[in-house]
């Protein structure tokens, strides 16, 4: 347990937009490296020794305009030891324990530049996976605008790599949204939200590997979930932000590796949420509570025009149940004691974007995905997605350009966050059905008619929650390119055993 952490003591660090290396014919020339050091995440907390992209946590934010393409050179400084307990042999007992490859979530990335689970490589390249490709990455950014984010992807150590830091901010930016006169500048102010553990000494605490762990068996190292008991934003503990009288644009990011998040203020105001992962919604959405899985981005416009003088905390609701220890339950605090700078002349617009409907495209392919729990050789708990583990064939093939339905079909006692590399796709519907029956004799009997998805969940996503005991249908087109990809459910510690699996776009 964390030693006890008073909170909103630290200010909320702004993660300031880095600056290419150089300029170069086509596109600027990023250089990124991934080294340990240490950070102070809290006043009260000696430094913690972590992994951070240019020494910093979350890494440095990627600022970019749309159809302007990026190179960006990730450079793997890492020690050659892990400082997170690493299950060596439970995947693959050959790979070396230290071993990066970056990818950019929601990217519209070609596949050498997609960071492959296995084109991971470590320092100076010394070794390499089996589908690395080339040393500098391109990002085409031919995509509507919207926050990306990059992290740490490397084949069964993704859970630990992004815990110890490897995680940042992409937002790409065009001339539309600009003409909406949304808050900008310093009003507009990306929102990392992560939980971890402290030791008292400040290091990172992640659960061991059982000490069960016998001789002749791989070490089981199963950790199914991980929850920390602090909430970091932007790299520090439970931290405030001061803020003028006046509307403010966050474009949060959930990058815990397990936790969800049902955030509310504590000063009833309502959130007013314009964008999803994939760019601005039709329209605003007025929201008193929301709910942000692993991996999700929320575009939001919070109003404090009214609050003068005020104290408003983001709340985390953890349900009736939650233990009263439980100090999860706050996020950060906003004090609105800035004076106005100036009149406010931002707006939250009516109408924000056109979303046109993937629903009339004619369909190639539905695919019945079945989210599982099941065992591996040795007996131990492993979720999977259709009873395959990472290894096996490719199954999911899409020909470039078409259009497929996928059905997440959760049969499991929890909700998963499920992301499809590639494409930003439209979620459907969500249909309940009879879990108990399910694990009785695997029948498949719903309960109820298909729910329309939630008013901020009808944007662009590439993450869904997938609720236990429902069917979650989501539409997309697959392209603009060939190759391999992935697809997985985004809680690390699932993708990492064995959640995950690949896909390939074909001619
Ligand atoms: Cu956010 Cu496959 O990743
Ligand atoms: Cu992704
Ligand atoms: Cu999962």
């Amino acid at each position: 347990m964390s030693p006890k952490l008073e909170k909103f003591v630290d200010q909320l660090p702004i993660l300031a937009a880095l600056k290419p290396n150089r300029r170069e014919a086509d596109g600027d020339y990023y250089e990124i490296t991934m080294e340990e050091f240490f950070q102070k995440l809290h006043r009260d907390l000696p430094p913690t020794r972590l992994w951070g992209y240019n020494r910093q946590v979350p890494g440095p934010t990627l600022d970019v305009i749309q159809d302007e393409p990026i190179k960006v050179k990730w450079v793997n400084n890492l020690p050659s030891r892990h400082f997170l307990p690493v299950d060596k042999s439970f995947l693959m007992p050959d790979l070396p324990e230290v071993r990066t490859v970056t990818h950019l979530h929601g990217g519209e990335t070609p596949p050498p530049s997609d960071g492959y689970p296995e084109a991971w490589f470590t320092r100076n390249y010394a070794e390499v996976g089996p589908f690395f490709e080339r040393e500098v990455y391109e990002y085409l950014n031919q995509q509507r605008a919207t926050m990306l984010w990059y992290h740490d992807h490397a084949m069964g150590t993704t859970r630990l790599n992004n815990y110890a830091g490897l995680a940042g901010a992409y937002i790409i930016r065009d001339k539309y949204e600009k003409s909406l006169n949304l808050p900008s500048g310093e009003y507009e102010i990306p929102l990392i939200i992560q939980d971890k553990s402290f030791n008292r000494d400040g290091s990172l605490s992640y659960p061991k590997q059982p000490d069960n762990a016998s001789e002749d068996l791989p070490n089981p190292s199963v950790v199914p979930a991980f929850f920390g008991d602090t909430i970091l934003v932007n790299g520090k503990v439970w931290p405030f932000l001061k803020v003028e009288p006046r509307k403010y644009r966050f474009r949060m990011l959930n990058a815990s590796n397990t936790r969800g998040y049902q955030l509310h203020l504590d000063s009833e105001q309502p959130f007013y949420q314009i964008g999803s992962d994939g760019g601005l919604l039709e329209k605003p959405v007025k929201l008193n509570m929301i709910t942000i899985e692993p991996s999700e981005r929320m575009d939001i416009i919070l109003d404090f025009s009214k609050y003068e003088g005020k104290d408003i905390i983001l709340r985390n609701n953890l349900g009736p149940n939650a233990d009263p220890e439980n100090e999860t339950d706050e996020v950060m605090k906003f004090i609105v004691s800035k004076p106005l700078k100036e009149q406010d002349k931002s707006v939250i617009p009516k109408r924000l974007s056109t979303i046109p409907s993937l629903r009339a495209n004619q369909i190639s392919a539905y695919r019945n995905l079945k989210l599982v729990g099941s065992q591996d050789e040795y007996g131990r708990p492993l979720l999977l997605l259709n009873n395959k583990r990472w290894a096996d064939p490719i199954t999911e093939k899409p020909r470039l350009g078409t259009t497929e339905i996928w059905s997440f079909i959760n049969t499991t006692a929890f909700a998963h966050p499920m992301h499809i590399h590639l494409i930003q796709f439209q979620v459907l519907e969500r249909q309940p059905f009879d879990l108990d029956r399910y694990n009785e004799d695997g029948q498949i009997i719903f309960t109820g008619a298909p729910k329309p998805p939630e008013p901020n969940e009808r944007g662009w996503k590439d993450t869904i929650k997938a609720t236990s005991g429902h069917i979650t249908r989501v539409i997309g087109k697959y392209g603009p390119f060939t190759g391999n990809y992935v697809w997985h459910c985004h809680i690390l510690e699932h993708e990492d055993h064995d959640m995950m699996r690949p896909f390939k776009v074909i001619e």
